[in-house]
């Protein structure tokens, strides 16, 4: 897995009027505490990284499956363990946090696309149930269920900026591909979630932001295998990934709530 902590992407193309990222520079919001979900991945390691070195003096809170696995880190002020098959661990993780540790950032870096066993479908063929649910679980279900536990701990009061990572494929007006069912359709379902989730928080007036970001093609396992048909400079390695959705997330606003940004700052369609 590359875990470069260059921020340099072969490529970086221009930013546009479209992004948020022009929006100005003092509406941004640092971060003091973070909470970053899947802190072992490729993204949500490289997140991390970044995260110190734009914001000093940031606390960390780290949630993995397996957290002595995780690189130490100086920042790094809580590690816990949990797993997104088992909702007990996500409300157990959350709700150890004391009050004077719950984040104003949440970044739910987790996600699945393949193991030794299921390789993303090239037909309908290939369909089959439990890869199916597999992804539905891990990339849907799970997050939503983090997200519900954050919001069953935080008061009502409590500012709060969550970005999920989801992924351009799970788009159903951007699918001009097909195959891939199991992963673009728990990416949709996950979409629909963030949407859902802004709905009801804005109805109650909850000053919580929830956002699906997309990290364009980013060298990391959960993409290895696909990388070869990708040009190089559409490759972004995880610390660059990770520095724009830094800087998405600083400049998200209330009104963005229940969007799906990209890495450059660009709404897309769901
Ligand atoms: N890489 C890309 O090109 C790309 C493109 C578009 C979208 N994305 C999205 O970005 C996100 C992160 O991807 P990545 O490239 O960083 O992948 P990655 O390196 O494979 O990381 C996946 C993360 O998910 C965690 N995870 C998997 N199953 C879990 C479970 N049951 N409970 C808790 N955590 C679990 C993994 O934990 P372990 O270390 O314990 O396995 C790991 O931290 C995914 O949602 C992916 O869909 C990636």
């Amino acid at each position: 897995m590359n875990r470069s902590t260059s921020t340099q992407s072969p490529a970086t193309p221009p930013q546009t009027a479209r992004s948020i990222l022009t929006r100005s520079a003092t509406s941004t919001t640092a971060p003091r505490r973070v909470l970053v979900a899947g802190a072992s991945g490729g993204i949500g390691q490289a997140f991390c990284q970044q995260l110190v070195v734009r914001y000093p003096n940031i606390e960390l809170i780290r949630l993995a499956r397996t957290p002595a696995h995780l690189e130490p880190m100086a920042h790094s002020v809580l590690e816990l363990a949990f797993d997104l098959l088992d909702e007990a661990s996500l409300q157990q993780a959350v709700q150890s946090l004391k009050s004077e540790q719950l984040p104003d950032w949440v970044f739910i870096a987790t996600g699945w696309l393949h193991d030794e066993q299921q390789q993303p479908e090239k037909t309908f063929r290939s369909l089959d149930p439990a890869h199916l649910l597999r992804a539905y679980q891990l990339n849907a279900v799970g997050p939503a269920l983090l997200v519900k536990a954050l919001l069953s701990q935080i008061p009502k009061a409590h500012t709060l900026n969550i970005g999920v990572l989801s992924a351009r494929v799970g788009s159903i007006s951007d699918n001009r591909l097909g195959g891939w069912h199991s992963y673009r359709t728990s990416k949709a379902a996950l979409n629909m979630l963030i949407k859902n989730f802004a709905l009801e928080l804005a109805r109650q007036k909850r000053p919580v932001i929830v956002t699906g970001l997309q990290p364009g093609t980013t060298a990391t396992a959960l993409s290895a295998p696909f990388q070869r048909n990708v040009r190089p400079e559409h490759l972004h390695t995880p610390a660059y990934s990770a520095a724009q959705l830094i800087n998405v997330m600083a400049q998200l606003r209330q009104e963005d709530s229940g969007e799906l940004f990209d890495f450059l700052g660009e709404r897309f369609a769901p």
